[in-house]
């Protein structure tokens, strides 16, 4: 057993992860500063494990309190990153707040990790790295491409930084994973994804629009060259991407990793269209949805999704669950949190 720091462990993936962590006999610390989580979480997580796991609410742009932490709990072994900011819009119109919760903060952890005797770091990055790839599936091998937004940059820039890092810290090993479309609630229902304010995401719009909170789903272009002229996405279960966290933080434990620094693509593998999406969801809830073509929205890629070789390979992790069991999560969490 281990202890584990989660920054940014009352949020979505990042809960998820604390009970994957906590199955496995880890000892889990959380920061979070609350600013998109409530501490209610917390409640939900203990529901699931029976173990409520130290919180300390800190804002890691304080530079202070992270050093402050990290004298409290030096016997940390493990930390896994989250805490950041990520509406791709905002993001545009205020990239220094962006550059200062995602880059300045990655600094600030950085440097405490180096004086650790030992450090192992996993970073929460994205497939949008990859921009709109030349090739499909995309492995970790196609390039990184200009990022379309600040906050795109913020998961590029981050993983260069931890990449210059592991190459003069020896005692640092750090695995980046590029996440492709994470949906889905825990099966208990006890967590799940809380956005706030109106989604920008697609499924959370389809169940809040299921759930009469918005009236209708806009499906943003079908005029793309694709079967049924819909963007292409890799939806990715968040309790199997939360299960990817502990396989990958367990390769730096028992040092299994062949290079200090790594990345990882996680997804399914398996692209769906929206009308696909959309379609799940009326089949597992037996809703009719109430949804429109519109026009295209400006930045997004047509097609996206993961070759999953190397995770297979490397880490010995593959998803479990499939696109309907997502939705369906996704839809019962929809519906406790609104009291239908
Ligand atoms: C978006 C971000 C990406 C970020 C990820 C984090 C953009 C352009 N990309 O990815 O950088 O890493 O979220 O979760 O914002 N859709 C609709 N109607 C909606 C919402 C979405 O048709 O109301 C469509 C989109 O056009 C897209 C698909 O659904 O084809 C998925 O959209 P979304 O959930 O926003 O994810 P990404 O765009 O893949």
């Amino acid at each position: 057993m281990s202890k584990i720091l989660v920054t940014g462990g009352l949020g979505f993936i990042g809960s998820h992860t604390v009970v994957e962590l906590q199955k496995e006999g880890h000892e889990v610390v959380i920061i979070d500063d609350l600013s998109n989580s409530s501490e209610k979480v917390l409640d939900g997580i203990t529901a699931i494990t029976g173990i409520t796991p130290i919180f300390e609410k800190i804002d890691l742009k304080e530079k202070a309190d992270v050093e402050a932490f990290f004298k409290k709990h030096s016997d940390v072994k493990g930390v896994i990153h989250f805490a950041a900011s990520k509406a791709v819009g905002e993001s545009v119109e205020n990239p220094l707040l962006y550059y200062e919760n995602n880059i300045g903060t990655l600094v600030y952890l950085l440097k405490e990790l180096k004086n650790l005797p030992e450090a192992n770091f996993i970073f929460s990055s994205s497939c949008t790295v990859y921009g709109q790839a030349d090739e499909l599936p995309i492995t970790e091998n196609a390039p990184v491409k200009p990022a379309e937004s600040p906050y795109g940059n913020t998961k590029q820039i981050g993983e260069e930084i931890i990449k210059d890092t592991c190459k003069v810290v020896p005692t640092l090993n750090a695995i980046a994973l590029r996440y492709f479309n994470p949906i889905g609630a825990h099966e208990s229902v006890e967590i799940g994804e809380l956005p706030l304010g109106v989604p920008l995401n697609l499924v959370p719009f389809i169940t809040q629009t299921a759930a009469g909170i918005r009236e209708q789903l806009s499906v943003f272009g079908d005029d793309y060259p694709t079967p049924d002229g819909t963007c292409i996405r890799d939806y990715i279960h968040v309790v199997d991407l939360a299960k990817a966290h502990v396989v990958a933080l367990e390769r730096l434990l028992q040092k299994k990793n062949k290079d200090s620094y790594e990345t990882f693509n996680l997804g399914t593998g398996k692209g769906s269209s929206v009308l696909e999406v959309v379609r799940s969801f009326e089949k597992v809830s037996g809703e009719k949805l109430n949804y429109k073509i519109v026009e295209r929205r400006e930045g997004d890629v047509i097609s996206a999704y993961a070759d999953t070789k190397k995770a297979k390979d490397e880490l010995g992790w593959q998803t479990e669950l499939s696109l309907d069991d997502a939705i369906l999560s996704a839809w019962t969490w929809e519906k406790k949190v609104r009291g239908l």
